[in-house]
């Protein structure tokens, strides 16, 4: 198949090639697009095929249900039963913006969309090219991050065409996303909201005005004790090529404890990648070294944690010794991304 990648700023939308992509979407195309989380692999939401299409393109498991990008209230309320008091408060503060909601789903919500659930995932993206092309398309637009399956998700377009040229219809290169990790999934369709996935909205954001907030613990415990309510965050998932280990505790045993196991796979003849920080990479010497980001200031390792475990694909190392970072605040969903990608093995010393 061809893949067309047009390229559009976000501060002068070209309205011309905006209507190139919602054109495709739809025609039943798949069009990969930005959002201010990761980039997604947009499909005309209610029309079965086109959505077979996307779980065709990624790789998905199909058991694994989508979400629905929208770009109005009106639209939020033809797919679903409800509005809960509680959506209306989140969505006043963080819509447009990285919050997913789960409400209980309409009759016009394809089961496809959903894996079988009678509930739907909603999100209101805040990058502008996502609104534009959800208004022309005139549909809901089914969102996956675009990244095959099990891959470390999008943050730019180049990541994209990595993983899907040639197996999709379009992509539109909106340049590097800013969040740099998927949404926030909130459950507001059962009686006490639950955080299902954490993301850039945290749960310090929300508990501030939700007193009876709880978290999926299946989506912080690293032993898999517990199965994650979310049907994707069951699988192992942005994950790197190769092995990956990730060390918390004390910031100088964490540093200690990477240049102590990097020397003995060194040894071994292995080539070893180390995701250090602003603040400690000096303290190593061996290695691939890259930086994910500040300690002093966790967004920027949001923003580049999927872009770094690219890098280290790029660079063929055999082994990841990753530090951690607290898991307060955006450090949770951080934290869980990295749980997953080295499927679970967190270290603490
Ligand atoms: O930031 C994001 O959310 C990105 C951008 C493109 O919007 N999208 C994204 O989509 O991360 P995806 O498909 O990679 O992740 C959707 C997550 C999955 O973990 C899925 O299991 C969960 O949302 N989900 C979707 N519908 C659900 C439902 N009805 N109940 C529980 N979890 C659901
Ligand atoms: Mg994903």
């Amino acid at each position: 198949m061809e893949t067309k990648v047009i390229k559009i700023d976000d501060k002068h939308i070209d309205m011309e090639l905006i209507n190139q992509a919602a054109k495709l979407i739809k025609a039943g195309k798949i069009v990969a697009f930005p959002t201010e989380t990761v980039y997604g692999l947009g499909a005309n939401g209610l029309n079965e095929k086109a959505v077979e299409g996307l779980f065709k393109a990624k790789g998905r498991p199909q058991d694994n249900p989508l979400i629905l990008h929208i770009s109005s209230l009106d639209q939020l309320k033809t797919l679903v039963l409800e509005v809960p008091d509680i959506a209306y408060e989140c969505r006043k503060r963080f819509w447009p913006g990285p919050l997913t909601m789960i409400f209980k789903k309409s009759e016009i919500v394809p089961y496809i969309i959903t894996g079988g659930l009678e509930t739907v995932a909603i999100r209101m993206p805040k990058n502008k090219i996502a609104l534009e092309l959800i208004k022309e398309a005139n549909v809901p637009i089914a969102g996956p991050s675009a990244n095959l399956s099990g891959r470390p998700s999008p943050t730019n377009a180049s990541h994209v065409i990595e993983d899907l040229f040639g197996k999709i219809d379009m992509i539109i290169d909106g340049g590097d996303t800013g969040v740099g990790l998927e949404s926030t999934v909130l459950d507001v369709s059962g009686d006490a909201p639950m955080i299902l996935r954490p993301g850039g909205v945290t749960f310090e954001d929300l508990k501030e005005f939700i007193p009876n907030l709880t978290q999926d613990l299946g989506t912080i415990k690293s032993d898999n004790t517990i199965v994650p309510k979310s049907p994707g965050q069951k699988y192992k998932h942005y994950a790197p090529k190769a092995d990956m280990y990730v060390y918390t505790g004390n910031i100088d045993n964490v540093v200690k404890s990477i240049i102590n196991q990097s020397n003995k796979h060194i040894k071994e003849g292995k080539k070893v990648g180390i995701m250090a920080t602003t603040e400690t990479k000096d303290m190593y010497d061996k290695g691939t070294i890259l930086i994910a980001g500040s300690r002093n200031d966790r967004n920027t390792i949001a923003a580049n944690l999927f872009k770094t475990l690219r890098i280290f694909d790029e660079e063929k190392v055999d082994i990841i010794l990753a530090e951690g970072v607290e898991t307060d605040n955006i450090g949770r969903a951080i934290m869980n991304r990295m749980m997953k990608a080295s499927g679970g093995k967190i270290i603490n010393v």
